[in-house]
């Protein structure tokens, strides 16, 4: 049984899907952002070698799953919204690799990709949701999965974080002390991570390699 929750919902719009990426990534501080998210992705796939497969999970309109291919990765990209993808589908001139799943219960074997990353997702998603989707990459990546969050306590520089950047403040928290013991306990194990930019964004990805047996 998988969590109902509003980024679920929210991008099955077909208006959504078509303005992703002009809402987010068009003007200076949006194209900003893309590179420098596209330069976290590259930092924690380092180690990872080119050719592997990867699962861009969720694939939205294919800017990581493009990125990765582009470095010689072959990424697969899955959303549960069918206009994501089709916005996807269309950016890559018909030639990405695409299925529609829902993250918390993914439509692949244990190990069918070597890494999986996931960018913008978990810090939308309730504390049950979130763990299901980390489950699910564990079990579908045999070495490495990247999990960006944001992880912070509601505080006095969240809220002037917001006002002066502008940004939402996100609806779910994880305590740094506490991201650990949730990977843990989702059978990861932390290797490392990379700040989005230090002291301006708060989004980290968090680099972990998968627990055998766990
Ligand atoms: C903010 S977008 C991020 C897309 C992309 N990762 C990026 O960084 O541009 C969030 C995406 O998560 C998808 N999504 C939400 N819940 C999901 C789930 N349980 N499984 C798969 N995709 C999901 C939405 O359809 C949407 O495309």
């Amino acid at each position: 049984m998988t969590d109902p929750y509003e980024a679920k919902r929210h991008y099955q719009q077909e208006a959504v899907a078509g303005d992703y990426d002009r809402a987010r990534f068009a003007g200076l501080r949006g194209w900003l952002v893309n590179w420098l998210e596209q330069r976290l992705l590259m930092k924690a796939m380092a180690g990872v070698p080119a050719g592997a497969k990867v699962l861009d999970l969720p694939v939205g309109t294919g800017r990581m799953a493009r990125r990765l291919n582009a470095a010689g990765y072959r990424a697969v990209g899955t959303d549960v919204s069918e206009p994501m993808l089709k916005v996807s589908a269309e950016l890559a001139g018909g030639r990405a690799d695409l299925a529609r799943g829902d993250g918390e219960a993914l439509p692949y074997r244990a190990g069918a990709f070597q890494a999986a990353v996931c960018f913008r997702l978990l810090v939308h998603l309730p504390e049950r949701a979130r763990k299901n989707v980390l489950r699910e990459m564990a079990r579908v990546a045999s070495d490495r999965v990247v999990a960006v969050y944001q992880p912070h306590r509601l505080s006095l520089w969240w809220l002037v974080y917001g006002l002066l950047l502008r940004r939402k403040l996100p609806l779910h928290f994880v305590a740094p002390g506490d991201l650990e013991r949730e990977f843990e306990s989702c059978g990861l194990r932390l290797l490392r991570s990379h700040a989005l930019l230090r002291g301006v964004f708060m989004e980290r990805a968090y680099v972990l390699e998968p627990i055998a047996g766990a």
